[in-house]
């Protein structure tokens, strides 16, 4: 499979955001990059997207408290669900049950559609609400 650049479609217009998921994106490829390496290692590679995709929907969510971001409640639910799927798929890989490719197909398609539809909407909300794309936050 190919690595994935970062490319401006993905871009919420918010930079706090963006940098969080470019690193995400970033992890996306470092899994690819090490997909035949032993399984431990694909493993830890693995809970290093879990743990960061849980920091950065900590942070999201907290931005959406700290600037009383209407869609608070659902946008949240979209996070413990997207990050139970990921357990989950991680969870069968370990088992033998998928391939490494399977969770990353995943893992590609998640990030698209998250970056690509209810952060997009978040971001357009934080740009206007702190006027400055959050260069200072
Ligand atoms: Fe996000």
């Amino acid at each position: 499979m190919q690595l994935y650049d970062w490319d401006k479609k993905y871009s919420v217009d918010f930079e706090p955001i963006d940098t969080q998921h470019k690193m995400l994106l970033g992890m996306i490829n470092k899994l690819l990059l090490n997909q035949l390496k032993d399984k431990k290692i694909i493993l830890m590679l693995m809970d290093e997207v879990v743990l960061y995709a849980k920091f950065h929907f900590f942070s999201e969510e907290n931005f959406m408290q700290i600037y009383d971001y209407s869609d608070f409640k659902n946008h949240k639910t979209e996070h413990t669900d997207l990050l139970n799927e990921v357990i989950s798929k991680s969870t069968l890989y370990i088992e033998d049950k998928i391939k490494l490719e399977e969770v990353v197909k995943f893992l590609v398609n998640w990030f698209v559609v998250h970056t690509t539809k209810g952060d997009r909407e978040l971001g357009k909300y934080l740009k206007k609400i702190t006027g400055d794309k959050g260069k200072n936050l």
